[in-house]
């Protein structure tokens, strides 16, 4: 073998293990923007988090961050229930590259949850923002979430509609939004979901919980598209100028009719 080719082979073994050592940058860059981005009263990300020491897989000893491979530096979930974590949303999470679980129960985040939400983290199949003070209203991106098992918004200060298109979510085995401030109709899953999950909110209605009123049930197929409340009031309509003009010419008519 040419010493050209074996020099070649080495830097490449060399390269790809050191790869394969310390993980993808990106990776070490995201626990380092959600650290920058919330607020940490206890101090506890400040004290564990350290990014000092760029040994391998040194992230993944990090409090609340488990790696694919003990000696990798991919994240595959962040687990952050309980730390008394404040502020909006976390940034910098689209950098967590294979991130699969996203834990933030038990903290007090506040503010909307992000729209770009669903671009951020597309791969998780377990979001869990139960017990925070999320606001606002479920972005409508989150459908795009299509791996999603476990989907868990209990306990927050979420409000308007969940969208009948959150229904395409078909791995859910999960969908907690307990203890809202959410109304309006249920999408209508396939899957079979506790009443439970819906409990505790300001108006919301269908199953798994009761019936919505009349007036609800039409809101519902005007936001599915179905036309039937605008054909309803055209027949409506139509039947009131119908009898009007009838009435309106018969009067004008009848005197001639009897006239001749
Ligand atoms: C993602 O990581 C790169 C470095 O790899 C950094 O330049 C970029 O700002 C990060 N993006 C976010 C949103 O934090
Ligand atoms: C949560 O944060 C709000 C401000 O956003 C604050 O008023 C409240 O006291 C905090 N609650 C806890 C339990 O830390």
């Amino acid at each position: 073998m040419a010493k050209d080719t074996k020099f070649l082979l080495l830097f490449l073994l060399l390269s790809s293990s050191s790869s394969l050592c310390f993980g993808s940058e990106q990776d070490i860059q995201c626990p380092r923007s959600v650290q920058q981005s919330v607020i940490d009263p206890l101090g506890v990300l400040k004290s564990s988090w350290n990014f000092g020491y760029a040994t391998d897989g040194y992230i993944c000893s990090f409090t609340g961050v488990q790696c694919w491979q003990g000696s990798e530096n991919m994240v595959l979930s962040l687990l952050l229930d309980n730390l008394g974590l404040e502020g909006p949303f976390p940034q910098g999470l689209q950098n967590c590259t294979s991130l699969n679980i996203l834990d933030l129960l038990y903290n007090n985040f506040s503010a909307p949850i992000p729209f770009s939400i669903a671009q951020q983290i597309s791969y998780v199949t377990s979001l869990n923002l139960s017990y925070n003070n999320f606001s606002g209203e479920i972005p409508e991106s989150m459908e795009n979430l299509a791996y999603l098992n476990t989907f868990n918004l209990q306990h927050n200060q979420l409000r308007g509609q969940i969208l009948e298109r959150f229904s395409v979510l078909g791995r859910l085995t999960s969908f907690n939004v307990a203890d809202n401030l959410l109304s309006g109709p249920i999408p209508t899953f396939p899957q079979d979901f506790s009443p439970l999950y819906f409990a505790g909110n300001q108006d919301l209605c269908g199953a798994p919980l009761d019936e919505c009123p009349r007036s609800q049930r039409w809101t519902l197929r005007r936001i599915n598209g179905e036309s039937s409340v605008g054909a309803a009031v055209g027949f409506v309509l139509g039947f009131v100028v119908a009898f009007y003009f009838h009435l309106y010419c018969c009067e004008r008519l009848l005197p001639y009719v009897f006239h001749t």
